[in-house]
């Protein structure tokens, strides 16, 4: 049956779709044979390349399909054209910047002579998905072409997670277009990234042998070393006990990471279904790689048809019926210069974000020259309640107007160019204030978050906070534009939600403890960067300046790690009175600074020029 409905007929798209109701009278590809023919070529390669891939796809709806198909086939489309080894590594290289640029050059027109990019602008306009999502895991082929080597598990798990992340949540985007959002809470997002080490893992194990006749070994030497010899006997593609013993320990590794339970809990059933059964696949290839032996080194091991069809028969009839709960919402076809669907919600990759309205005073940024401007500023927003107070107001009013205060400033940043702001926006300390205040300002944030107000900007927001007592639908929210605004590189905006710096100290502890137990970690050669590497956000920079509004002048556990050497700032105006012109003055008097880190002057002015005076 195809999955490639006719032009308009809404009854073969239900009769394609496993169960799904489909929107009625909704083209999926439209009426343009060139784009059809293009989906049809997604989806051919994809059942051809990746049969189990194209059986997981075929257990979502019809409707949502092609562009299922069109994200694969792009995918693998870039891996190949990096991977091509009839072409010298340069010239490899060239040609995926020249795939990635026809790319960006195509978006907006909504067709290309190449089919795999014309069923992707296709799909990304449709879908309203942004590919600037895509630009970590497009420069990682780039930069593949340059061979690869992995020290330890750690720069292994960046790379396959730089790869995959990025497609995988496009994916995610189109289901949560079509009304089915594949949410995932705080505390699974681990679960899913590690869930994602497994699948690239079992790709890495299943296509050793061409990888290893292309000289590639795409294994941390971390895991290599576990096993001595190993290494060499691969790059002679010899089987001895070493790589007999090195793949068991992987296969058990991959078996592990793509075993999670939690995973699913309280996602819709449609792609709960889809999640369990990649498992299941993942586990007979796995099981596969196991019994392939010696031919391991020589062929791809495929698990037999019949384990296949055990996995999926039953899986066919669940997720038809998870399906048949919810009516989908499905775009119709975006024709480029027709009055037809919405432009992308969000910029396409070659397109510029919008400059922040200027302040209404009109008054512009100092100029501060960058090399003296601080990297990062945290700042406690304090004085909400009493401005409320002053006004005989209810508290939850002053939370209303600081979040005014917020959009001011964040566009203070942008105008100057500050690279990372951090808000402090409920403490972990917090919840001890009145439900109904803390109802407020969880409501607040989610009215914030709903309405995206730095949409159009180049913002990238993150959440730094407890994982697993906010509610779910807020935690979402964060997801969702953590996400969505992970490609863009002007200000990071991380938003303290629940933070607590105790908290954070606590959990890196943890972690530490859990690597050290584990035995990747001699817990008596601990160093601060170990440390470092095991906070929840391991790439925050050091804070070069706290703030504080509302008088007082303390830090009521904000960033205890971060603000070892930060310069403080105190002021007395309350945060709902704050504008983006005390963040400029807040700048300004910390160029007047004189930071040492622990150094004389002199020292310290040829450590850090530009910063010390
Ligand atoms: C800071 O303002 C905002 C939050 C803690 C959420 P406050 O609500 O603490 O205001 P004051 O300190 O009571 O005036
Ligand atoms: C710090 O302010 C927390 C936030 C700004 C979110 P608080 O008002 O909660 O801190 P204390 O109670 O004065 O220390
Ligand atoms: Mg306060």
């Amino acid at each position: 049956m195809s999955d490639v409905p006719p032009a308009t007929t809404a009854p073969a798209e239900r009769e394609a779709a496993s169960g799904s109701p489909g929107p009625a009278g909704r083209p999926v590809t439209g009426d343009d044979p060139a784009l059809r023919a293009a989906y049809r070529l997604c989806r051919r390669r994809t059942k051809d390349q990746d049969p189990a891939e194209y059986a997981l796809i075929q257990l979502v709806p019809a409707a949502l399909r092609p562009a299922l198909h069109a994200l694969w086939a792009a995918a693998n489309a870039l891996d190949d054209l990096g991977d091509d080894r009839t072409a010298p590594a340069a010239e490899r290289a060239a040609r995926v910047a020249a795939w990635i640029a026809a790319l960006h050059r195509e978006l907006p027109t909504g067709a290309s002579p190449d089919p795999v990019r014309h069923a992707l602008v296709d799909t990304a306009n449709r879908w309203r998905l942004d590919l600037s999502e895509l630009r970590d895991a497009m420069t990682q082929v780039q930069d593949d072409t340059r061979g690869r080597h992995f020290a330890d598990w750690a720069q292994w798990r960046t790379w396959g997670r730089d790869n995959l992340l990025p497609w995988f949540g496009l994916v995610r985007t189109v289901f949560d277009r079509a009304g089915v959002p594949v949410a995932l809470r705080l505390d699974t997002r681990e679960t899913y990234e590690e869930f994602l080490d497994g699948v690239r893992l079992t790709d890495i194990l299943t296509d050793l042998a061409a990888d290893l006749a292309q000289g590639d070994l795409l294994l941390p030497a971390e895991a290599l070393d576990l096993h001595p010899g190993s290494a060499a006997d691969l790059a002679q593609r010899r089987w001895s006990p070493a790589v007999a013993a090195l793949i068991a320990h992987l296969t058990g590794l991959a078996r592990q990471w793509v075993t999670q339970e939690a995973l699913t809990r309280g996602m819709h059933p449609g792609p709960a279904t889809v999640l369990h059964t990649m498992a299941a696949l993942l586990h007979a290839q796995l099981d596969a790689v196991d019994a392939a032996g010696p031919a391991l080194l020589n062929s791809p091991p495929r698990p037999a048809l019949r384990t296949r069809a055990r996995v999926l028969a039953p899986a066919r009839a669940r997720a038809a019926l998870a399906w048949s709960l919810t009516p989908l919402t499905v775009p119709p076809p975006h024709h480029p210069g027709s009055p037809g669907p919405p432009a992308p919600a969000r910029p396409a990759p070659t397109s510029t974000f919008r400059r922040p309205p200027p302040h209404p005073s009109g008054e512009q940024p100092p100029a501060i020259p960058p090399g003296r401007l601080p990297a990062h500023v945290a700042v406690i927003m304090d004085g909400n309640g009493r401005w409320a107070q002053q006004r005989g107001l209810p508290r939850h009013e002053g939370h209303r107007a600081g979040a005014g205060a917020v959009r001011e400033v964040v566009h203070g940043a942008l105008d100057i160019g500050l690279r990372h702001l951090t808000l402090y926006t409920f403490s972990t300390e917090n919840w001890h204030r009145d439900p109904e205040e803390v109802d407020a300002i969880l409501g607040l944030l989610r009215g914030e978050l709903a309405e995206d107000p730095f949409r159009d900007l180049d913002v990238r927001l993150r959440w730094h906070g407890r994982a697993g007592r906010l509610p779910p639908d807020l935690a979402d929210l964060l997801h969702l534009r953590e996400r969505t605004t992970r490609a863009r590189t002007g200000l990071t905006l991380t938003m303290c939600i629940d933070y607590g710096g105790r908290d954070e100290l606590t959990r890196t502890a943890a972690a530490l403890a859990g690597r050290a137990r584990a035995g990747h970690l001699d817990p008596a050669l601990i160093a601060e960067d170990d440390f470092a590497r095991h906070l929840p956000l391991a790439d925050m920079p050091d804070v070069d300046l706290l703030w504080r509004t509302g008088g007082e002048q303390r830090v009521s556990n904000f960033l205890p790690w971060h603000t070892a050497y930060a310069e403080l700032h105190f002021t007395p105006g309350l945060w709902p009175d704050t504008d983006r012109r005390d963040l400029w003055q807040a700048l300004t008097t910390y160029t007047h600074r004189q930071r040492h880190h622990g150094a004389t002057p002199a020292a310290a002015a040829q450590l850090t020029p530009g910063v010390t005076k």
